[in-house]
């Protein structure tokens, strides 16, 4: 596979590494200490076209490929992974299923706005009995003339409580199990839709995770995405994109931390020399940079192979297990070479091992991510 990048995808990730550096970084303490939500650093990162990078220019979006977006995501979150999560739920998860699987009426009416970065967006599946069991949905919508009902509660939501416009999976019919599940799209300020209160996170502080709540909620029948019954295929290949978005996260993650030990080994004195002169250390950052160059190339393979309209379940899937499980060895790696100083909160060290372990989580857990690989290869064979 060929990753000689071209000139705009270049100019991409510089632009993101410039904005990042710039605009993002002098924050990201402040941001994580105090859980502050990073309204104009989102707001700024929509005029840039990075909250709908991949949606075409007829419906205000950047009209960028996934290699491109693999490069922003990386720059932004190596500086910050809030910032990097807060994107990613809004171009993987909302703009890009919008595009592929709305109305034309959805897409002028809330794709356009939200490929803009006017309007910010959140995607839920997840509910407390229905996690990695995705197919156990609880929350139920039936209809009412030209409206579904919705009831129900959805948790663990990225930009919860401060997106405008929510996809929502509820089960029409339970009787057809997964088949019966229905995407609506639901607007924030609907009568029996509330945001609960944020959750208090060991790491990615400043983007905002909640519960939502659909008490007797009517949604207009035009708000279904897709079709009544494809809500579980919705969600499941849209996640397949949102796990490069999560691998990119991880790797970005990955990157400053390496980039963090180099600094500090060069820096840092002990038995009469540098640290980076002693192999014990030599060996750390020979292993980190070895981990986050294949996570890279995992994660470029499977945004090339979606831009080249190829099959990628199984590549992003890798991507995003291999990416974030090294993403966590190499901030646990970054403070042991950091020692004391890698244990405080002076070291960006710190924060990059709790903002990483969340990747081996969400989209997907990785022992999900370990299913759907292993499912694929059984059924290539
Ligand atoms: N891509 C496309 N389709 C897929 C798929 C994939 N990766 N995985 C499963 N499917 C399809 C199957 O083909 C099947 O479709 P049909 O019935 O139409 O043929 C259907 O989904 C059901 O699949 P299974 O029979 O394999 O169902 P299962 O219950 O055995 O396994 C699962 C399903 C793979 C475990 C799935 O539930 C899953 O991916 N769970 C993890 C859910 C997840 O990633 N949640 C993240 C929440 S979002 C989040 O974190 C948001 C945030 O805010 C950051």
């Amino acid at each position: 596979m060929n990753f000689d990048f071209t000139e705009e995808q270049l100019m991409i990730q510089q632009t993101a590494k410039e904005f990042a550096e710039a605009e993002i970084a002098p924050s990201s303490i402040h941001r994580d200490i105090n859980a502050e939500f990073p309204h104009e650093i989102i707001k700024k990162l929509g005029e840039l076209g990075f909250l709908g990078m991949m949606v075409s220019p007829d419906y205000g979006g950047a009209g960028m490929d996934t290699v491109s977006y693999v490069l922003a995501m990386t720059e932004i979150s190596k500086v910050d992974a809030s910032c990097g999560v807060i994107m990613s739920v809004n171009n993987s998860l909302v703009t890009w299923g919008l595009e592929t699987y709305g109305s034309e009426f959805i897409k002028q009416k809330y794709l356009i706005p939200l490929a803009k970065g006017e309007k910010l967006g959140a995607f839920a599946l997840s509910e407390p009995e229905a996690g990695s069991d995705a197919t156990n949905q609880r929350t139920l919508a039936h209809r009412e003339g030209d409206f579904f009902v919705l009831d129900g509660i959805k948790n663990w939501i990225t930009n919860g409580q401060n997106a405008d416009y929510y996809l929502v999976m509820a089960q029409t019919d339970v009787d057809k199990k997964h088949k019966g599940i229905t995407t609506f799209l639901v607007e924030k300020g609907t009568e029996g839709f509330e945001q609960a209160k944020k959750e208090d996170k060991l790491g990615i502080r400043s983007s905002d995770t909640c519960s939502l709540t659909f008490t007797n909620c009517k949604v207009p029948a035009e708000n279904i995405v897709w079709e009544e019954g494809k809500g579980f295929n919705f969600a499941m290949n849209t996640l397949n994109g949102g796990r490069i978005g999560i691998a990119s996260q991880a790797l970005g993650i990955a990157v400053a931390s390496l980039e963090a030990s180099i600094k500090y080994a060069k820096q840092r004195k002990a038995f009469g020399t540098e640290i980076a002169n002693h192999q014990a250390i030599q060996f750390k950052i020979a292993e980190m940079a070895t981990k986050v160059e294949a996570a890279k190339l995992l994660t470029l393979q499977a945004a090339a192979l979606k831009d080249a309209h190829k099959p990628y379940v199984k590549e992003s899937a890798m991507a995003k297990y291999y990416a974030s499980k090294i993403s966590v060895e190499c901030t646990l790696e970054a403070i042991q070479i950091h020692g004391g100083y890698g244990y405080v909160r002076e070291y960006l060290v710190e924060r990059y091992l709790r903002d990483a372990k969340i990747t081996e989580i969400y989209e997907g857990t990785n022992e999900i991510q370990r299913i759907v690989i292993a499912r694929s290869l059984l059924s290539e064979h």
